[in-house]
């Protein structure tokens, strides 16, 4: 049996701007992992997807041409040039929660690919990883930047700019993020595409504000790589993301008030994260402030919080 894994992931900072060519910041999140298991059936069997998250069992000569699971495994074969579909059972599990911004259809075509790639005893490199799933993510977002893929599937802090090789980042000191989820769901498409008519209608104004994110995002690249010291420069420079996604449509109230009250109780900044309009928003804290905030966000309504640790890499 061959088991393979892919983390979650957090935009810390430029997310939206980021469609539009601006550099981004986003963090794996490895307490948050999804999990695929490829383990060789009888003659006869053919390939079976199972996914109890998704309420899923069926074989892949029954899926639909959209279906998001059939797609990376057949991408994933065509690429590795294994024209037969294998005798095998595919198990897939995830503790991302689904569709919050926080990586989850990243994470499991992650895993897929890289299972099936063992299951043959042919490595890919993350780069190509990457690749096959940003093909994936096209068919959820329409027009998605790639940062999603890209943190995923090198499981490792990057400052990403849409179509230009990874930049890996250093993270001297870990950060600690409690993410408060508001439990409304916006899917990343419509926020995005909305976002895109207002940007249509007023590029100028739309390229002003990208421009502010963008600068903000570098600020932040230096202050994160600066470690403990540029902790509170970070939690300034989340907030003042937050100011602008706001002036770019796609915070809500929801989002208002989880940030409102992480702020309250002592993070050092907070901002939404993802595409917005629902989904989770971050908080940074010191360590042992992370409690006192993550019950603040449930006191004012979030309805999952997870407090999470950046990993160091120096
Ligand atoms: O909703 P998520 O976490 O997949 O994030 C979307 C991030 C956007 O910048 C809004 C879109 C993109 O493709 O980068």
């Amino acid at each position: 049996m061959i088991e393979a894994t892919a983390p979650g992931k957090i935009i810390l900072f430029g997310e939206h701007a980021v469609v539009y060519g601006r550099p981004a910041i986003a963090v794996p999140v490895a307490d948050l992992q999804a999990k695929a298991t490829l383990s060789p059936a009888d003659p006869g069997t053919g390939f079976r997807i199972i996914a109890p998250d998704l309420g899923r069992d069926y074989s892949l000569a029954q899926a639909g041409p959209d279906d998001p699971l059939a797609v990376i495994v057949q991408a994933t074969l065509r690429r590795l040039g294994q024209a037969d579909l294998p005798e095998a059972t595919l198990h897939i599990s995830s503790t991302i929660p689904l569709g919050r911004g926080l990586g989850s259809g990243a994470a499991i075509s992650t895993a897929i690919t890289r299972a099936i790639a063992q299951f043959f005893n042919q490595p890919l490199a993350p780069t190509e990883i990457s690749a096959l799933v940003f093909e994936v993510e096209k068919l959820y977002h329409g027009t998605p930047s790639g940062i999603d893929n890209t943190v995923v599937a090198f499981a490792q802090p990057v400052y990403f700019i849409k179509g230009r090789p990874i930049q890996r980042m250093r993270v001297s000191q870990p950060l600690t993020l409690v993410v408060g989820d508001t439990g409304v769901v916006a899917p990343t498409h419509t926020v995005v595409g909305d976002l895109r008519r207002r940007w249509q209608a007023e590029p100028e104004r739309y390229e002003g504000y990208f421009d502010e994110v963008g600068a903000i995002v570098n600020q932040a690249r230096a202050a994160i790589e600066q470690g403990n010291l540029g902790q509170m420069a970070i939690g300034e420079l989340m907030n003042e993301n937050q100011e602008l996604l706001e002036t770019l449509g796609v915070s809500s109230p929801a989002l208002d008030r989880l940030i409102e009250a992480a702020r309250e109780a002592g993070a050092l900044g907070a901002k939404l994260s993802g595409a917005g309009w629902g989904g989770n928003m971050i908080a940074l804290a010191w360590p042992d402030q992370a409690a006192a905030i993550a019950q603040a966000l449930t006191e004012a309504g979030a309805v999952q919080v997870i407090t999470t640790q950046t990993a160091k890499n120096q």
